[in-house]
């Protein structure tokens, strides 16, 4: 009998561009007495964060990430002819950071670019949208692209985020490949706007523009200074929110590909810190081995996380092609998406 052979959407590789600045838990220690470095470490399983440096932006890390992808792969900018990128932190309002990257990169003209404003869940809301192109037709290489500059944001007083976030951008290259198979997933999907207070930057967007307030530091109970222009986390909500929200998630994408938990290869969850995801994987009894993490030497790098630790583990031999891989991603918003992948 003929087999049918579909076009499928298939990551064909990703790369990352970090920073070379790095915030240790020894800096941070100093700036935070309070704090032991030990302490730092052993809650949050992180050792240090790569911080862009002033010169550093949305456009220049994304840039970077997509050049070491083109030379890794031997793809050539003028075969894109979608661009996206993730990022909440652009380089400007307006207009469109993919739109910079699209002429800055050679990715001839008649290429689609948009951004889209999405944190941790990102990565895979993207993985989404470029099988979406894919299999409808509309795109046969799509360049996604993830960049976060959190650090912009982060008042320096601030040790509640200080000590979890990091900058990175990566970039995947997603093509169109004959296959019987599902390369990528179905995905599943989550949004609740009522933890908007959760994770916010207040001020600088149309709800407050900035004005001579907005600069203005106030001190918590715990003794951070912010000001309304900077990044606000209520840790202990977002953590309530993802237990409850990431074991569902993890069901639905389960039964929605008919696979069981045995079958799963590989898990990526997005990489916030050692306390959250040790709950996590705990809860889902997924074996270390099983379960991939990469928050030590980069922090929680928000939707730039999940691509990284993929590109990490292919590098370290621990993600092997053809594997099943799980991917979460769950945060700010809320907003939440799963999938599970083909390597
Ligand atoms: C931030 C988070 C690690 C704090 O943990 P928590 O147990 O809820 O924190 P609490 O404020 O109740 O403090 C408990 C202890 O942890 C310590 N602690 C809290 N945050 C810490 C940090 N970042 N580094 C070191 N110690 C920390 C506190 O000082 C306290 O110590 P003590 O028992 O010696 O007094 C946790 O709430 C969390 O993971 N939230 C989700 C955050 C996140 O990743 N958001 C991004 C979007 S996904």
């Amino acid at each position: 009998m003929e087999v049918t052979v579909h076009n499928k959407a298939a990551i064909r590789g990703v790369a990352s561009y970090i920073p070379d600045n790095r915030l240790t838990n020894e800096q941070l220690a100093n700036d935070f007495p309070e704090w032991s470095v030990d302490k730092i470490y052993e809650k949050t399983g992180i050792k240090s964060r790569p911080i862009a440096d002033e010169t550093e932006t949305c456009s220049s890390m994304a840039i970077n990430a997509a050049k070491k992808l083109f030379a890794k792969l031997s793809v050539t900018a003028d075969s894109i002819d979608f661009i996206l990128l993730c990022t909440q932190s652009p380089d400007y309002k307006l207009p469109t950071t993919a739109c910079i990257i699209q002429n800055a990169l050679g990715v001839p003209t008649s290429a689609g670019a948009l951004d889209f404003n999405l944190g941790c869940s990102g990565y895979v809301y993207g993985l989404s949208i470029a099988k979406g192109l894919i299999e409808s037709g509309q795109s046969k290489r799509v360049l996604l692209l993830t960049s976060e500059l959190y650090s912009r944001y982060i008042n320096k007083k601030d040790k509640s985020v200080r000590t979890l976030f990091g900058d990175a951008a990566t970039a995947t290259l997603v093509e169109g490949v004959k296959s019987e198979n599902e390369l990528l997933g179905s995905f599943v999907f989550g949004t609740d706007g009522a933890g908007d207070r959760n994770l916010i930057v207040p001020h600088g967007g149309s709800v407050h523009p900035l004005n001579s307030d907005s600069f203005s530091e106030v001190c918590d109970k715990s003794g951070n200074f912010r000001s309304s222009a900077d990044l606000y986390m209520n840790g202990a909500e977002i953590l309530s929110f993802t237990l409850k929200s990431v074991p569902l998630l993890v069901t639905n994408v389960l039964s929605k590909s008919a696979f069981d938990i045995e079958n799963i290869d590989k898990v990526v969850f997005h990489q916030a810190n050692k306390f959250m995801l040790d709950k996590l994987r705990k809860k889902l009894k997924f074996t270390e081995d099983q379960f991939l993490v990469s928050y030590r030497d980069y922090g929680n790098t928000v939707s730039s996380s999940i691509p990284l630790g993929l590109e990490l583990a292919e590098q370290q031999n621990l993600l092997r092609k053809g594997e099943n891989v799980l991917l979460c991603g769950f945060g700010v918003g809320y907003s939440w998406a799963g999938s599970i992948i083909t390597w």
